[in-house]
């Protein structure tokens, strides 16, 4: 299924009413913590080429012991905020997507609310993987849109070392912890979020998940033996997808915002494998320097992966005001979903 009810350029119902919804501001932390793949090879049964071949990552960062999910979100989100001189109690919506949240209930961007003191905001998670920070955009500009909340600050922030197991080798070289935040607020028509693509297929739902902790096998003595608490991946199927996924999202918000692929400035993909990156921008000619990419830096975050590279491109000057940017991710769920800004 797939849902895209903002529409074309122009023909936007909603956007001719009230103008655009665009990116104001970014911000992101990484944990201090770096994790190499040579320190990976004294762990499990792996090497440096091995990964660095297979994925394109050389190491990822991983939280502290007392570094929350929300720790990590606030200081990505502080950081945003100060770039576009707002306080926290001036945000009116805030939205984490993540799947390694602090605690199973109540919602990680509760925590975030409470520790920015932002609290003129409501607040929710919303749980797409690492499609996450896409989805999260697509609401929150709906919110902006309908008039609820004059702003909102989306953030994808992830621990999923938490969630890793480290005897692993399938899965425990290709993630890692970080944090990235971006504040969306009214801008004039024809800027900000043109389109977004969003799908998803639950029919492959077991391909990525973590099997016991939720309501259908809790955590016992038995299911921790059994590791059952880690995250399991079927990796090369859910590389078969990907690059099918990723190539129908970018097609489609391409197609829906008017826009060939030689007018796109950046494409921003999520960061899960340098050899997805590469077919998927193959597939679209989009040649590898419009293409960011820092997966060497800090592997796959998942819902953090794709607000983390933006704001690093934008802090490199890689973004300026009118570019055309391409955001595109695929994840569990399974769920894929792209947008394209004009900035
Ligand atoms: O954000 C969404 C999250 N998930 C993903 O994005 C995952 C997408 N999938 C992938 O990125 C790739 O499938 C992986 C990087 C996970 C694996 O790469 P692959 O090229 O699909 O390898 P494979 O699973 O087909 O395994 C090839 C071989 C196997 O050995 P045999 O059976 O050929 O002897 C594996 O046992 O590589 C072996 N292998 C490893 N060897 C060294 C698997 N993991 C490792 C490892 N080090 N870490």
């Amino acid at each position: 299924m797939t849902t895209d009810t903002s529409h074309h350029s122009g023909s936007g119902h909603t956007a001719k009413i009230q103008g655009g919804v665009g990116i104001v501001a970014v911000g992101s932390y990484v944990p201090e913590k770096i994790l190499t793949n040579h320190d990976l090879e004294k762990m499990v049964e792996t090497s440096d080429e091995w990964i660095t071949t297979r994925t394109g990552i050389k190491e990822r960062r991983i939280a502290a012991p007392d570094q929350t999910t929300s720790d990590i979100a606030v200081i990505a989100a502080q950081r945003a905020l100060e770039k576009a001189k707002m306080t926290a109690a001036e945000i009116e919506l805030i939205i984490v997507a993540t799947i390694t949240g602090d605690v199973l209930f109540p919602a990680t961007a509760c925590y975030v609310q409470q520790k920015l003191g932002a609290k003129h905001a409501f607040a929710f998670d919303i749980s797409a993987a690492c499609t996450g920070f896409i989805y999260a955009l697509s609401i929150a500009k709906r919110f902006i849109i309908t008039g609820m909340v004059k702003n909102a600050l989306v953030i994808g922030a992830e621990e999923l070392s938490r969630f890793t197991d480290w005897t692993d080798r399938n899965t425990c070289v290709i993630f890692g912890d970080g944090a990235g935040a971006v504040i969306l607020k009214p801008v004039p028509d024809g800027k900000g979020i043109l389109t977004e693509y969003l799908g998803s297929d639950g029919s492959a739902a077991d391909l990525i998940f973590i099997p016991a902790g939720g309501a259908k096998t809790p955590i016992s003595a038995e299911q921790l033996e059994q590791r059952q608490q880690f995250i399991k991946m079927k990796g090369n199927e859910v590389f078969k997808f990907a690059v099918l996924a990723m190539g129908k999202s970018i097609k489609h918000a391409l197609a829906d915002a008017q826009i060939h692929s030689d007018q796109v400035s950046l494409m921003i993909p999520h960061q899960a494998n340098i050899r997805i990156i590469q077919s998927s921008a193959e597939r679209f000619n989009i040649p590898m320097e419009k293409v960011y990419v820092n997966i060497d830096k800090y592997g796959n975050t998942s819902a953090a992966s794709i607000p983390i590279a933006l704001d690093e491109a934008v802090q490199s000057g890689r973004i300026k005001e009118n570019d055309i940017i391409v955001l595109v991710a695929f994840g569990a769920g399974l769920t894929w979903g792209s947008c394209v800004i004009r900035w």
